[in-house]
């Protein structure tokens, strides 16, 4: 499905009934990462899935693709759809970053956060660098450069082991974003605000989901955060790395399940 917004028209997957979970996919991603959740989940919540600016089925923009500008867009998606009800905002990596900001921006419209193999911490002055280095390598060789870097370890050894078709999907789907949006990721994700003092603040129900082999966030990160949370849980998931919604959808949705009981009607 697809929506116009104020600057560009965005895509959108829109299943189930009850409360609503905004699913915010992580980098250089688009909501077909959801599909396992999308398919298995909509009994128990309706679940929102848009493509963010520039990724999967969405508008390419010539602006900003801060994590401000990505929760604005969300937000506006939540705005044009009618939802009425405060949501819980579920992100994965980048998607986490994103999900921070939009509960920054509008707390008020938050009732819980679902936080995946993701952190709060800002990019480090190394990791600031790598963005640059990738933005470059993106620029010079395109996004397949990117993808043949990163989708291997997307995954755990496991996963590539039993699924060994995932890898090329995942290669698929990353080659299904524009040039600007990947480069305009890198660049926002290193220029993102420290959320750390944002977490002894959370007033909603959080629930923090990590994959035991992710070396990209490594887990330290997410026990960080359940540390500063107050309440939060920390779902483990092991033989998972960087994508546990897609490598253990079983134990990933029944940790989603477990936390949507407390908005059971
Ligand atoms: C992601 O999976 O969204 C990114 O790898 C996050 C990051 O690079 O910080």
């Amino acid at each position: 499905m697809k929506i116009q917004l104020t600057e560009f028209c965005m895509a959108y997957q829109d299943q189930g009934s009850g409360i609503p979970v905004l699913l915010i996919h992580g980098y250089p991603l688009n909501s077909a990462m959801w599909e396992p959740q999308l398919t298995d989940l909509a009994d128990c919540a309706r679940l929102i899935a848009p493509d963010l600016r520039g990724h999967g089925n969405s508008e390419d923009v010539d602006g900003a693709y801060t994590m401000e500008a990505h929760a604005q867009d969300c937000n506006e998606l939540l705005e044009k759809l009618g939802v009425q009800r405060k949501v819980i905002i579920c992100g994965l990596s980048m998607g986490g970053y994103i999900a921070l900001a939009f509960y920054r921006l509008f707390p008020d419209k938050v009732t819980g956060l679902v936080l995946t193999s993701t952190r709060a911490a800002a990019d480090s002055f190394e990791a600031k660098a790598n963005r640059d280095e990738s933005i470059k390598l993106a620029q010079e060789q395109g996004i397949q450069a990117i993808v043949k870097g990163m989708a291997p370890r997307l995954l755990s050894a496991s996963t590539r082991a039993s699924k060994p078709q995932l890898v090329n999907q995942l290669g698929e789907l990353m080659m299904h974003n524009s040039l600007r949006a990947v480069q305009g990721d890198l660049l926002g994700m290193k220029v993102r605000i420290n959320s750390i003092p944002l977490l002894p603040e959370i007033r909603v129900p959080v629930q923090i989901i990590h994959g035991a082999d992710d070396d990209i966030v490594p887990l330290d990160e997410a026990v960080r955060m359940q540390a500063l949370i107050p309440g939060a849980g920390l779902c483990l998931i092991h033989h998972a790395a960087h994508l546990p919604n897609l490598e253990q959808p079983k134990y990933f949705n029944k940790c989603m399940r477990e936390f949507l009981k407390q908005w059971k009607p």
